[in-house]
């Protein structure tokens, strides 16, 4: 169910949780100090109580009480704000709730751009939201997508679609360097030359870093097998059933149907598209999809690989 701003504020205000745009992806927000309400956040989303929120503020004047203490670093990053950045910082734990947090000593904050979230935070100050998907499924870029997994009386504040479709980029600060513990709208490039030093050594690496990175990810029903050469899927792609492939606009896709994400490289609408195309993979009842990940991994195509990797996690990578 569609509302508006001010209806948005009435039932954040009356202890229920609502589905708010940014631009990244929809989350399911709940206000920072209302325990019941964040409690629904994990049980409306199976969401595993050892995966801490991320906290939406609008400024450093929200932001300040909620954190003990800005390691160096935290000056050269918060330039990317308002965006899809989020940084984990050591947390006020009086200001912070234990749940919120999943009992860690630190707090993911984040600034967003979106202006009608900014709005509702600044009239019902900090938000916790992770995003507006059943725990495992693909995230929510629109309205629909929220409705689709939570019902169509779910109220969802429409702030159109997401702008960046794939969630913020997370980085960790701490005394002597920082880390990317979650791939997303920024690119590492962008966020290297923000703090002027490379990441610290063996940063980006297999080992969850995040607690949610642990957990299965923006899966779709369909089974999906990714390939690294576009040869070795147009190969594949002469079988027939309820198959389709997800790809670019050139991708040989023999007789199957082809779900485009796009021009091959045009990282920024690939990601656009992105969640909207595994959820179509399910609306469209295919069993199984052929991945096409033939795309240099660079920039915001990091990105886009580990999301389609983790979405196909059950499935072999065939093509070299
Ligand atoms: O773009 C986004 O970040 C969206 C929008 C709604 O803001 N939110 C989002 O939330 O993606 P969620 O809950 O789907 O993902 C948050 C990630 C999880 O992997 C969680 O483990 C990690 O942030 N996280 C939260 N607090 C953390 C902390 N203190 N230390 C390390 N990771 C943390
Ligand atoms: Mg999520």
């Amino acid at each position: 169910m569609r509302i508006d701003l001010r209806e948005a504020e009435r039932l954040l205000n009356a202890g229920t949780v609502v589905a708010v745009p940014t631009e990244t992806v929809y989350g399911l927000a709940a206000r920072l100090g209302d325990a019941k309400a964040v409690a629904l956040i994990f049980s409306l989303k199976g969401r595993p109580q050892d995966n801490p929120l991320i906290v939406h503020v609008t400024d450093e004047t929200q932001l300040f009480p909620l954190v003990a203490r800005f390691p160096s670093g935290f000056k050269e990053l918060k330039g990317l704000w308002p965006g899809p950045l989020t940084l984990i910082l050591p947390a006020n734990p009086d200001a912070v709730p234990d749940a919120v947090r999943a009992g860690l000593p630190t707090v993911a904050v984040r600034v967003p751009r979106h202006p009608l979230v900014r709005e509702l935070i600044a009239r019902v100050g900090p938000l916790v939201a992770p995003s507006a998907n059943l725990s495992g499924r693909p995230s929510a870029t629109s309205p629909p997508h929220v409705e689709a997994d939570f019902g169509a009386e779910f109220p969802v504040l429409d702030g159109g679609e997401s702008a960046a479709g794939v969630e913020s980029s997370i980085v960790a600060l701490h005394d002597d360097g920082w880390e990317i513990l979650r791939t997303g709208a920024i690119a590492a490039e962008e966020l290297e030359l923000a703090m002027g030093v490379p990441p610290l050594p063996g940063a980006i690496s297999d080992k969850p870093r995040a607690p949610g990175q642990k957990y299965r990810h923006y899966a779709p029903r369909a089974c999906l097998t990714v390939f690294q050469s576009r040869e070795g899927l147009g190969a594949a792609a002469s079988v027939s059933g309820p198959v389709a492939v997800l790809g670019f606009d050139d991708t040989p896709h023999g007789n199957l149907p082809l779900i485009s994400l796009g021009g091959r490289g045009d990282f920024v609408e690939n990601l656009k598209r992105l969640y909207g195309a595994l959820r179509s993979l399910d609306e469209q009842g295919r069993e199984n999809a052929l991945v096409d990940l033939d795309f240099p991994c660079l920039g915001l195509g990091v990105t886009l690989a580990d999301r389609l990797r983790k979405a196909a996690n059950r499935v072999c990578v065939k093509g070299g």
